[in-house]
C-alpha cells in the first residue's frame, strides 16, 4: 500500500514510525514532515491545511490510504475532499470533526448520548453570559466555541477572571461556560469505523510547562500509558460507543480516533472534551506499546470493519518525555543544534529540520523520548536515560513525568 501521513509532530513521526514497520507498506509519504520522519519515509513539501495540494499530490502519486495527524486539517474538510477524489482517509469528515471543532456540538451530543459531562450553556452576547457567570459564581469554566490550539480555555477561579475571559472570547464567536470540575485527568483513545469501536489505550498527559503542574498550559510536555488503575475498556461504555451511535443516527458517522478527555471527580468520571484525533504526546507513549500492525487497523477502520480486527500489546508501561526549545511556550530562544540522538534510545523528532546533514530545533515542542518497561518505574527511567544522552543547551524538560 501507499501511504501518505499528513502533519509534522511527534504524533506524525510516531505513525510514521509504527506505519513503516508493516510488510504492507510499499511506499511511504509525510506531509510536510520533519527531520525524523525524513529517515523513515519521503517529507513532501505540502503544508498540512493546503487541502488542495495535498489531493493533488495523493491522486498524482496514486496514495491508497491518507493518515491526518492533526485536528486543523479535518475540520476544514481533508476527509470530505479525499472522499471525493476516492481516496481511503483515516480521519473523521468535517460534519464529525465538530466534536473537537465545536464545544457546543460537543456537549450537545453528549446530552443527546447520556455522557456525564460538566452541566453547561452556549452564550453569543456579552450581556446574558455575564448575567449567568455572575449567577453562577466562581470557580466557573469559560471555553471559546471554536478551535483554538489549546488555548480556548480558561478555568477562572475568580468573578472577574471568569467575566474577562468571556469578553474575550466573545469578541471571536460563542461561548460555553460549565460547571468547574476537581479530579485528575484521564485520556480515553478509540479505534471507530463509523459503528464499531476498539481501545486503543489510556494515557494521562502532563500539560503544565512546569515540574508539580505549574506554569502556562501547553500541547503536552510529556505522557505516561496506560494509566494505572483506570479501566479503558469499561470507559468506552460510558463515553465512546453512545457518542459512535448518536454520530451515526444523526447521518454523520464518526471514523478515525475518538480521544475522550476525561475528569475523575468524586461523583464518578465525567467527560471534558473530545479530540478527533491522536494525543501529541499520548501518541508517542501509546503506538510503541502495539505491538500488532497499525496498517491493516487503519485500513479496516476506513472501511467499516473494524469488528473484524484484534489489537494486540505489549505488555508493561510507556513514558513519553518532551524536550521542548527554551522559553516554550513563550517566545523562543533555543535554536540551534541537536546531538546525542542516536545514542538516546526511541525518539520521535517533533520541531526539528536537517540543515547540511544537522539536525536544528524548529519550534516549540521538540523531541520526544520515549521509555518502555516492565511498571511505570522502569519507563520513566528508560525516557529520561534518552533525555541525558541529548546534547541541546536550547533545550528542557519537565523532570517529573510519570512520578
Ligand atoms: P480543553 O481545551 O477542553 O482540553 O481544556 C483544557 C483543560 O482545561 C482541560 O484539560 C482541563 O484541565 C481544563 N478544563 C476544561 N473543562 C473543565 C471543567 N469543566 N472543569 C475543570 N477543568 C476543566
Ligand atoms: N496532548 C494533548 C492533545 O494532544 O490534545
Amino acid at each position: 500500500m501507499r501511504v501518505l501521513v499528513v502533519g509534522s509532530g511527534g504524533r506524525e513521526h510516531a505513525l510514521t514510525w509504527a506505519l513503516a514497520r508493516s510488510p504492507l507498506l510499499t511506499a511511504l509519504y509525510v506531509a510536510p514532515g520533519n527531520a525524523g520522519t525524513a529517515q523513515v519515509a519521503t517529507n513532501v513539501p505540502v503544508a498540512a491545511m493546503d487541502l488542495v495540494g495535498l489531493v493533488r499530490f495523493a491522486t498524482e502519486t496514486a496514495i491508497d490510504l491518507v493518515v491526518v495527524g492533526p485536528e486543523g486539517p479535518l475540520v476544514a474538510g481533508l476527509a470530505d475532499r479525499m472522499a471525493v477524489a476516492g481516496i481511503a482517509c483515516f480521519g473523521p469528515s468535517a460534519a464529525a470533526a465538530q466534536l473537537e471543532g465545536s464545544k457546543a456540538f460537543t456537549k450537545q451530543i453528549a446530552d443527546e448520548a447520556g455522557i456525564p459531562t460538566a452541566r453547561w450553556e452556549r452564550f453569543d452576547t456579552p450581556a446574558s453570559a455575564e448575567a449567568f457567570i455572575r449567577h453562577r459564581g466562581a470557580p466557573i469554566v469559560v471555553k471559546a466555541d471554536g478551535l483554538a490550539g489549546g488555548k480556548g480555555v480558561v478555568v477562572a477561579t475568580t468573578l472577574d477572571e471568569a467575566l474577562a475571559a468571556a469578553a474575550a472570547a466573545l469578541a471571536a464567536g460563542p461561548v460555553v461556560i460549565e460547571e468547574c470540575l476537581i479530579g485528575p485527568e484521564v485520556s480515553l483513545f478509540a479505534l471507530c469505523d463509523g459503528h464499531d469501536t476498539l481501545l486503543l489505550g489510556t494515557a494521562r498527559d502532563h500539560k503544565r510547562v512546569g515540574d508539580g503542574d505549574t506554569g502556562p498550559n501547553t500541547g503536552g510536555m510529556g505522557a505516561v500509558a496506560p494509566v494505572p488503575g483506570f479501566d479503558g475498556a469499561a470507559a468506552m461504555d460510558t463515553f465512546i460507543r453512545p457518542a459512535l451511535h448518536v454520530m451515526a443516527r444523526r447521518g454523520t458517522p464518526f471514523r478515525g480516533v475518538l480521544f475522550a478527555g476525561l475528569m475523575l471527580t468524586a461523583a464518578g468520571p465525567r467527560l471534558i472534551e473530545y479530540n478527533v484525533r491522536l494525543g501529541d504526546p499520548e501518541c508517542q507513549a501509546l503506538l510503541p506499546l502495539l505491538s500488532s500492525d497499525l496498517l491493516p487497523l487503519l485500513v479496516l477502520a476506513c472501511t467499516g470493519r473494524l469488528g473484524d480486527a484484534r489489537l494486540e500489546w505489549r505488555a508493561g508501561a510507556s513514558a513519553a518525555v518532551v524536550m521542548a526549545q527554551r522559553g516554550y511556550p513563550g517566545p523562543l530562544d533555543g535554536a540551534g543544534a541537536i546531538d546525542g540522538i542516536e545514542r538516546a534510545g526511541l525518539v520521535f523528532h517533533g520541531a526539528t529540520r536537517l540543515e547540511g546533514g544537522q539536525i536544528m530545533a524548529d519550534g516549540g515542542r521538540v523531541l520526544t523520548l520515549v521509555g518502555l518497561g516492565p511498571d511505570p518505574g522502569a519507563a520513566r527511567r528508560a525516557a529520561y536515560d534518552g533525555v541525558a544522552a541529548i546534547d541541546w543547551p536550547g533545550g528542557f524538560c519537565r523532570r517529573d513525568i510519570g512520578a
